[in-house]
């Protein structure tokens, strides 16, 4: 056994994950003796991957595609946030338990409300999208208390089911289709995978103005064609790498009891993000 804290982030690919970048930043920056790694899993063998991470002494796991499934079958007790979404990203092993939470929608609530400095406590939002990423982030929305929340999807079928999942927490919760949606919305955030095709959710422009504020799960080095389309309305936009360093952040905190700077690691991402170009 290692006589240092050992993590992973557990996928199918993993190559190309931020996380043990982002991690061993904020390991540094509090003075905690940890190693993170990669750990590329067999599609057809989650479990076994983990039961053997759990063997050499693994203290905890990020989970990421295809596995946030398996991750939520796989722990022995649930966070309400994880038990919401559906799905786990942070795994800690404890001597009785295995612990599942997901830590990304209070990642991009922490991003919105801290970061850019928009309030979602009474806003009208509009959250597109009802696949994993919008449920995953719904919860704490809501423990925000938004005026209305309004999941809109493609499918409206799946916007109403995902809803009335939530209906007993909140009767400011409403499901939609993309072409009856009206009025405008302080916040529009893109929880659907269209920005990785360059898509663009077909909504209408109507719905925003130059004081809304409207988010991009997405990142890249540059702004997707939703941002840019928002930007055009005149709204302020952002995209997801926020989101990204604060959910590694909060799963940070969940292993370890301390919370580390996110300003230094997301501006140092972003430079790379650029450099790559
Ligand atoms: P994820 O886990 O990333 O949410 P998912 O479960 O496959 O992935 O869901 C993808 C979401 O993006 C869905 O809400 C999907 O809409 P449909 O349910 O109608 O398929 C949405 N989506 C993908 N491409 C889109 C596009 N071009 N325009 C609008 N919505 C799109």
């Amino acid at each position: 056994m290692s006589a240092i804290d050992q993590y992973v982030v557990i996928g199918n690919p993993i190559a190309h994950s931020k996380s043990p970048a982002i991690h061993a930043q904020f390991a540094a920056q509090t003075q905690q003796a940890i190693s993170y790694e990669r750990m590329l899993a067999p599609l057809d063998d989650f479990a076994g991957a983990v039961k053997k991470f759990i063997r050499d002494g693994g203290r905890g796991a990020n989970v990421t595609v295809p596995f946030k499934l398996e991750a939520y079958r796989y722990a022995t007790k649930l966070t309400p946030r994880a038990r919401a979404a559906g799905a786990v990203n942070t795994l800690k092993f404890e001597a009785d338990h295995i612990l599942g939470d997901n830590t990304d929608g209070v990642g991009l609530v922490r991003d919105i409300v801290y970061n850019a400095g928009i309030e979602l406590a009474g806003r009208r939002i509009l959250l597109l999208g009802a696949g994993g990423a919008a449920r995953g982030v719904i919860l704490p929305m809501l423990a925000e208390h938004p005026a209305e929340l309004v999941i809109a999807n493609r499918t409206a079928a799946r916007a109403h089911e995902l809803a009335a999942e939530f209906t007993n927490q909140s009767a400011s919760l409403v499901a939609s289709n993309f072409t009856e949606l009206s009025g405008q919305f302080d916040i529009i955030i893109n929880a659907t995978s269209a920005s990785l095709s360059a898509a663009l959710p077909d909504i209408a422009s109507t719905l925003l103005g130059r004081q809304s504020f409207v988010y991009d799960m997405m990142y890249a080095a540059q702004p997707s064609v939703f941002m840019q389309w928002a930007a055009v309305q005149g709204a302020t936009v952002r995209d997801g790498l926020g989101m990204l360093v604060e959910q590694a952040a909060e799963s940070f905190f969940l292993w370890r009891g301390v919370r580390p700077d996110t300003g230094l690691v997301y501006e140092l991402l972003r430079a790379q993000l650029l450099d790559q170009q």
